[in-house]
């Protein structure tokens, strides 16, 4: 994820800034860059020629620091940032800090602004001209446009309310030298109080060593900090009073946010991962899907959709599979990639081929591309890193925003993925007529609660983390789902294994009576995955036949279900929802089991 740290104080801002971006290193990051205010020292009494310096590399803050090293910043106000790609490349010209125009004004930002198209054409016609991919860079110009005024925080509150999206924002102008801006919409960004200057940034560990006085920013907010003076505003301008707090955390658990580890962070942000992901393309009850780059004439052509990927991203497939099946009845295939390529694989007219990787490097799904490349299909990569090798191999892309993974196992990363299934299923749905517009306004509906209904059942942790407690010593673990709950069912068993290194597998629960019923005793714990959908009744019936054979039961069931009760040795409510959007709801206790079970 993009990091913030901004500097404005007595002390000199360059080291303060380039540490703080180490700092922030452990966030994830492509590219970095640090835009310093250069006054004009020498103008003997006319109107001081400030400057803004910026440097900024693709790769890491050593290749920053290598290529500042020559080069004299005797400054004392500073922005930096390290760029996690979301629009454009990792590239120098795409790394931030954004200029403007007449280059006086920096720019650093994170978030996604959805409307920034309709920004950008509005400033080309008023003749700005823009040189990165960038949506930030519509920022730093929107500020040029609108300092006329001769006010850098009217122009950021302006600003603030002219996008849409999510945004951290820290502004520096060579014009108003003795301050720095920065406003939030829907991204973390802290205020730190320091003794000898006053710091903006994404995250708390990056001015740790500096102060423990913060402030956190809230949306619509904007702040101007100055060397001895910190003001925040409200969405109207009004000044906005707000003691500081104190922070104990060591510098390692702040860069985890007070979490134990990466994986439990990343399975707790996954709200914010999902809603970023939905960004820009569920607009007003409306999907955008220009980035799959097919007309709506060659999607309703589609004899068939073939997706590939590996482990965790294959039941992410296997869950589009259903969803497509159900919404668009076009058939399709799911294959792991790494048999993909061994196969002599057929590629057939009008099928559509779809890789989904988190990474974007797994190896056996590029080669699968390669493969099915070879054969004439185009590709449609599904990934979580910008300008990976999978990205760039691949005919078009949808990113997920997820943020970069640094826990081994995929949490945020899957459900992102699967928010992704859900929404291109609804796209093919209406595309192809077979879902009518309260059906298709039904669903829209049901997966913009999805984030609120998942901070619900992570609110509950504690839940499963008691359950957790009293199961961690079996040693066998049968995960049974059907339809919706299979690639769950095999995504739990994947997790608890990868993670506690403890049997587990998943199964259809129809599958059991063939043989895997062998496997069950007093010694098997079988979690099954029983919503209230069409194939709830013989879910309880695969129930039954492992109770009887003296196996304990865990059950993810749906809220104000007590019939499951008679059925279970424990119970894990989640909210109601539609039948089809229960496979990422019951995926995130399954994450908090292994992860606890683990623990
Ligand atoms: C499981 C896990 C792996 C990956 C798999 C594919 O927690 O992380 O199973 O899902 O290696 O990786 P990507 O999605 O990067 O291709």
């Amino acid at each position: 994820m993009c990091g913030i740290i901004a500097y404005i104080g007595d002390k000199y801002c360059k080291d303060i800034i380039i540490n703080g971006l180490k700092r922030l290193e452990y966030r994830g990051y492509d590219s970095a860059g640090i835009a310093i205010l250069m006054p004009d020292n020498e103008n003997n009494g006319n109107s001081p020629q400030n400057r803004i310096a910026i440097v900024k590399q693709a790769g890491k803050i050593k290749d920053l620091e290598e290529s500042m090293k020559d080069m004299d910043f005797d400054s004392h106000t500073g922005i930096g940032h390290t760029r996690w790609a979301t629009h454009g490349a990792p590239t120098q010209v795409n790394a931030h800090p954004h200029a403007d125009c007449t280059g006086k004004i920096a720019v650093v930002h994170n978030g996604i602004i959805e409307n920034y198209a309709e920004i950008k054409e509005e400033l080309l016609q008023k003749g700005h001209k823009f040189i990165s991919e960038t949506d930030t860079e519509v920022l730093s110009h929107l500020l040029e446009e609108y300092n006329n005024d001769g006010d850098l925080l009217a122009s950021m509150q302006k600003l603030i309310r002219k996008i849409k999206g999510s945004g951290a924002i820290v502004a520096l102008s060579a014009d108003f030298p003795d301050e720095i801006v920065g406003a939030r919409l829907a991204s973390p960004l802290i205020l730190g109080i320091g003794k000898d200057g006053n710091f903006l940034a994404s995250d708390i560990p990056a001015v740790l060593e500096h102060t423990r006085n913060f402030m956190i920013i809230n949306d619509f907010e904007t702040i101007r900090i100055k060397k001895d003076k910190v003001e925040i505003f409200d969405m109207d301008g009004n000044p906005v009073q707000r003691d500081p707090f104190k922070v104990n955390w060591s510098i390692t658990s702040a860069e985890k946010s007070g979490y134990e580890d990466f994986m439990q962070k990343e399975i707790f942000e996954q709200p914010f991962g999902i809603k970023e992901t939905m960004r820009g393309r569920l607009v007003d009850g409306e999907l955008q899907f220009e980035e799959l780059d097919i007309t709506e004439e060659q999607i309703r052509n589609l004899n068939k959709i073939q997706i590939i990927a590996c482990g965790t991203s294959s039941h992410a497939a296997l869950l589009g599979k259903q969803l497509i099946e159900r919404w668009a009845r076009i058939p399709v295939e799911v294959e792991v990639s790494s048999e993909y390529r061994y196969k002599n694989p057929i590629v057939e007219k009008n099928c559509l081929f779809i890789a989904i990787t988190q990474s974007g490097e797994t190896i056996d799904t590029l080669a699968a591309i390669r493969e099915a490349k070879s054969r004439g299909a185009k590709i449609v990569a599904i990934t979580n890193v910008v300008g990976s090798t999978v990205a760039r191999e691949s005919d078009s892309v949808i990113y997920t925003h997820a943020g970069p993974e640094i826990g081994v196992c995929a949490t945020k990363t899957f459900t992102a993925q699967i928010i992704v299934m859900y929404l291109m299923a609804l796209y093919f749905g209406k595309v192809t007529g077979n879902l009518n517009e309260d059906e298709y306004k039904k669903i829209v509906k049901e997966i913009e609660l999805i984030p609120d209904k998942i901070q619900t059942i992570l609110n509950d942790a504690v839940k499963i983390k008691k359950i957790a407690d009293h199961l961690y010593k079996y040693r066998t673990f049968l995960f049974l789902g059907r339809i919706f709950g299979l690639p769950v069912a095999l995504e739990g068993a994947l997790k608890l294994k990868e993670i506690s290194y403890i049997h587990a597998e998943g199964y259809a629960g129809g599958e059991m009576k063939h043989g895997p019923i062998a496997l069950t005793d007093t010694n098997t714990t079988v979690v099954g995955i029983i919503p209230k959908d069409f194939v709830y009744e013989k879910m309880l019936s695969n129930i039954e036949e492992v109770k009887a054979r003296h196996a304990t039961i865990f059950a993810i069931a749906t809220e104000g279900d007590s019939e499951i009760q008679k059925y279970s040795n424990y119970v894990f409510y989640i909210p109601q929802s539609i039948e089809e959007l229960y496979g990422i709801l019951t995926i995130i206790p399954l994450q908090l089991f292994s992860y606890y079970i683990a623990i």
